[in-house]
């Protein structure tokens, strides 16, 4: 027996394998996949074309606005919100549309400018006295909340008195503000009651007094 390197090959006793099972191995291996061209099938083409045309098609023909007996059959109106039973006003609009440049929308006013309507005093406080600063505004001193202020608040006669009967209860009542609601026949009232003033009030003591020589 030589010594010799054995390679496996010319051993009787082993099988010459080594070699030919890599071969084999190589070529049960696939091929390396190459990318081919294949084009989208011609029957996949002229169907996405015909349904391309479809759909113009049918956007073409399909009325839109009015009719609509092409859609789930809704109309206009049905996707109107509802419309607010008659006569009543949102006063946090009335608000947002009127008072909110002055008295912001915290209610919290301008420091030493504008007076705050949280936990105001006239806010709070006897609904004529807030009825008559709503319809003619006022034009001097008043103190609010222990601060005096010396401002100008625009007169607002001219919203009706829902909408006015409705800021007053939105500001006595929001921020935390926690006094009853008024009716809308003390702005009623106090629209008659005052209707001859012309001129804003000069200031708190002048409200305060007016109310006072009431005789009710
Ligand atoms: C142009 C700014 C301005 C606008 C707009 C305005 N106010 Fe005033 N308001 C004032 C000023 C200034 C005073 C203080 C008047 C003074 O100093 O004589 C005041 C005072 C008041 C007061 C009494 C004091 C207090 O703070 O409680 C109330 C209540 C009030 N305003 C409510 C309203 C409501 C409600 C509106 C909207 C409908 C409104 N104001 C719109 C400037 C304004």
């Amino acid at each position: 027996m030589s010594d010799a390197p054995n390679n496996g090959a010319n051993e009787p006793n082993q099988p010459p394998v080594k070699k030919k099972k890599v071969n084999a191995a190589r070529q049960r291996e696939h091929i390396d996949p190459d990318e081919g061209v294949r084009p989208l099938p011609w029957f996949l083409v002229m169907f996405l074309g015909a349904m391309a045309m479809w759909g113009a098609f049918y956007i073409y023909i399909t009325p839109s606005g009015e009719d609509s007996a092409f859609g789930d059959q809704r109309t206009v109106a049905d996707l109107r919100p509802p419309l607010p039973a008659e006569g009543a006003v949102d006063g946090k609009q009335v608000f947002a549309a009127k008072c909110v440049a002055c008295h912001q929308g915290t209610g919290l006013g301008v420091a030493g400018v504008f007076p705050p309507l949280v936990g105001s005093e006239w806010v709070l406080g006897d609904e004529k006295i807030l009825a008559n600063i709503l319809l003619h505004g006022v034009n001097g001193e008043m103190e609010v909340k222990g601060v005096v202020y010396k401002g100008a608040m625009p007169a607002w006669k001219t919203l009706n008195d829902d909408e006015l009967t409705a800021v007053i209860n939105y500001i006595r009542s929001d921020w935390g503000n926690k006094a009853p609601p008024i009716k809308a026949d003390t702005i009623k009232t106090q629209r008659a009651a005052t209707a001859s003033r012309t001129q804003p009030y000069a200031g708190g003591a002048e409200l305060k007094s007016e109310t006072k020589s009431d005789p009710k």
